[in-house]
């Protein structure tokens, strides 16, 4: 029998009633990995390399966890990362995520792989309320344009490109699960037909220009006023190539686990990229977002720790949107709430400002 909601207490929990009250095609496409699942694996595991040196005798009364990304005030440090297919979970879709985005006042990131078109998806939203795109590039870049320019138009305050995927990943559990039921607005951004014999994710991204490179972005920087992330950035080359190249943030991730096997998790190559670019003196000039295996407060806390602006959560809220629709994604959200006060006084900090490297001992991680 499926738990009521309140017996779900953490974000794992939501993970398990999934698995077992979701189609089997659209469970084999939210919680596949690439090739072993390694990576997949690794995200979470890595945070458990990381201890606390928490701080004692701190007033920790109240509690504030808000802080700002890309210049938009959220009341705690995650956002709602991009995650194709929506429906497949939930026959709303995505819109779910978007309410539940405002309730705790968080910002969404849009899929360019969305169930639900694009517009429905911002008009979902409150006015006011936050969204930002992510974007897979066409090899037609006049469709990226227009993909671009519309979503500023429609009030996007940032756009996300995903760099870690010029070929999808091989999902196997997704490959074996023989995939039907793509959302039908996807056909309509790629402009192509769909291939179903490859699982859910290839099929759907035919379009995704491999030629993708470094001499594109200053032509993105061109078309629009949106701050540019790079999402998919794994070693400290690329972040200080993607500062000198003039973008505004870079996503630490290896797209959950989903792309390369083997990659190393965000946390990881956080904890090499922050030293080298307090060294440079340019800890200011970019922000620095972590995604992969967020799924306790803690782990939200040492990434910021570390010194991440932010944390990306991307499966734990297609679980909950799937098992319990919006009142699971509530749920979900203020757990993680509940969790990230408890652990900030237990820490010794009042706000996410005081959060610091010398609260963490990383002597675990591998780079040691
Ligand atoms: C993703 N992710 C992703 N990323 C992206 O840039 N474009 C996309 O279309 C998708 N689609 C997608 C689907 C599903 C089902 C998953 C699980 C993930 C990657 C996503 O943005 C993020 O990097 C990871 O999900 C973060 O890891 P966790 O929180 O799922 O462990």
């Amino acid at each position: 029998r499926m738990p009521i909601l309140e017996q779900c207490y953490n974000l794992m929990d939501f993970e398990a009633v999934a698995k077992n009250v979701m189609k089997k095609t659209a469970w084999a496409y939210y919680s596949s990995g690439a090739d072993d699942e390694i990576t997949m694996r690794e995200n979470h595991s890595a945070f458990h390399k990381i201890w606390f040196r928490p701080r004692i005798l701190q007033d920790v009364e109240h509690i504030d966890l808000s802080t700002t990304m890309l210049g938009t005030k959220v009341d705690i440090p995650f956002y709602v990362t991009a995650t194709a297919l929506g429906k497949l979970g939930n026959p709303e879709g995505e819109v779910i995520l978007t309410r539940g985005a405002r309730r705790h006042n968080v910002i969404q990131m849009i899929p360019t792989l969305a169930s639900c078109s694009f517009d429905e998806i911002i008009d979902a939203a409150e006015p006011g309320q936050v969204q930002w795109l992510q974007l897979y590039v066409n090899k037609n870049r006049d469709i990226t344009k227009r993909i671009v320019q519309h979503a500023e138009r429609r009030g996007c305050k940032g756009l996300f490109i995903t760099v870690d995927a010029p070929q999808l990943g091989r999902r196997e559990k997704d490959m074996r699960s023989k995939f039907s039921d793509v959302g039908s607005s996807v056909q309509s951004t790629s402009g192509e037909d769909v291939d179903r014999s490859q699982g859910a994710a290839r099929a759907i991204s035919s379009f995704i220009d491999p030629s993708l490179s470094w001499k594109d972005i200053p032509w993105f920087l061109g078309i629009t006023k949106m701050p540019i992330i790079l999402k998919g950035v794994q070693r400290v080359e690329d972040v200080l190539r993607a500062v000198e190249v003039g973008v505004h943030g870079v996503v630490l991730s290896n797209h959950g686990g989903r792309q390369l096997d083997f990659a190393r998790s965000g946390v990881e190559v956080l904890a090499e990229v922050m030293p080298a670019l307090r060294e440079r003196g340019w800890e200011k000039k970019i922000e620095i977002y972590v995604d992969g295996g967020v799924r306790r407060a803690t782990d939200i806390i040492k990434a910021l720790c570390l010194g991440a602006k932010g944390v990306g959560i991307g499966r734990p809220f297609l679980y909950a949107m799937s098992a319990y629709g919006l009142p699971g994604v509530d749920r979900a959200m203020n757990l993680l709430k509940q969790e990230m006060e408890m652990n900030m006084r237990l820490i010794g900090c009042a706000n996410v400002e005081e959060l610091n490297p010398t609260l963490v001992d990383t002597r675990g991680l591998s780079m040691h």
